[in-house]
């Protein structure tokens, strides 16, 4: 691959914003001259355009923000590679107007995604960081039989919202543990879908013969479930899709898993939901206005925050770079890359760039 980039001066400055494995930065030289950008917090759009003005490549993940504006101030810019399955920073429009290629890295991080998400779902139940406090603070003088009673996952109802890659490797946790799984898709949302509505395809019948689940409305989903998992992405039908009507259907007793993305969530309804004790507890790795928390679930006992890290692991933050930058070097040398989320405009990009 890349004989022609090889052989030629690398010509595509490149910006990594965050940060990249040396190994795989190291790699992108084939393509052109790499400018690292670390950041701590996130970058407002003038930060982000002071320095990505220049570059025809940009590798970004989730809090950089590529808005209109970024994407007119940065006239040379031709490839944005997201370290991150979801893409909702990205202003895809505009990029396909010019065109930008943009590409994700889906099918890398499902595993450690439901692995957290299942570790929010037990941590919330069996209120792991209540137990730990309790232990630290000195507060614990001996045994006690009713100490910090949680709810039991064998038996229990999880009911997923979103059955894609990530849906579905929360579902197979979910079996092992014992747990009836229902679910909806995109499709199965909003308050006037029925179950009678729901046409069942070859996916549906995989999952319920793999994992024994079962499709049905969004409001069946969280009318049934004891834990209530959210695994769709964030665009603008999902935009709180999660608010007042959606919480109140939820049983008193439900624990509400996000790790999708904070903007699927209403938090202002969340948070009138876990005050007024409308639902037992919460387990949130994303947040409507991260890295900013709201104070109700800062306060709430019952909640377990986590600072988006859902894929977190050594072993798949590595391999979401590796998509990344893999992405960008069969781009350059010609060949569509797997992960592009606008392959329809390859021709013309590989023209125009
Ligand atoms: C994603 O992939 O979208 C995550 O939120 C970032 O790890």
């Amino acid at each position: 691959m890349g004989r022609a980039i090889l052989s030629s001066p690398p010509f595509y400055p490149i910006l990594i914003i965050g940060k990249v494995p040396e190994d795989l930065g190291q790699r992108l030289a084939q393509v052109g001259p790499v400018t690292y950008l670390d950041r701590n917090e996130s970058l407002s759009e003038d930060e982000i355009i002071a320095a990505a003005c220049k570059a025809h490549v940009i590798l970004t993940e989730p809090p950089d923000r590529i808005t209109p504006r970024v994407i007119e101030a940065c006239p040379n810019l031709v490839m944005i590679a997201q370290r991150a399955v979801g893409y909702d920073n990205i202003d895809l429009q505009d990029c396909q107007a010019r065109p930008i290629l943009v590409s994700n890295t889906p099918g890398v991080l499902d595993n450690a995604t439901a692995d957290f998400a299942f570790a929010l779902l037990l941590a919330a139940g069996r209120r792991v960081v209540e137990a730990d406090n309790y232990v630290r603070s000195g507060q614990w003088l001996g045994f006690e039989n009713d100490l910090l009673l949680g709810t039991e996952m064998t038996g229990s109802t999880i009911g997923i919202v979103g059955m894609g890659r990530i849906g579905s490797a929360m579902a197979r946790r979910a079996r092992g543990f014992g747990m009836r799984i229902v679910y909806c898709r995109a499709a199965d949302s909003g308050a006037q879908i029925k179950d009678s509505d729901i046409v069942l395809d070859e996916k549906d019948h995989k999952w319920r013969e793999e994992l024994g689940a079962e499709r049905m409305s969004m409001t069946s989903v969280l009318q049934q479930s004891d834990y209530v998992s959210l695994h769709c992405p964030h665009n603008k039908q999902t935009e709180k899709l999660i608010g007042a009507r959606e919480f109140g259907l939820m049983k008193p007793n439900c624990i509400f898993v996000n790790t999708a993305r904070g903007k699927v969530v209403d938090e202002d309804a969340l948070c009138a939901a876990i005050a007024g004790g409308k639902i037992r507890g919460a387990g949130l790795d994303v947040f409507y206005h991260e890295p900013l928390v709201s104070d109700v679930l800062l306060k709430a006992p019952n909640v377990v925050l986590a600072p988006h890290i859902g894929s977190a692991s050594e072993e798949t933050r590595y391999a979401m770079a590796e998509s990344a930058v893999n992405a960008v070097i069969s781009a350059f040398a010609g060949k569509v890359p797997h992960n592009a989320l606008n392959k329809e405009i390859f021709e013309r990009w590989q023209e125009h760039k």
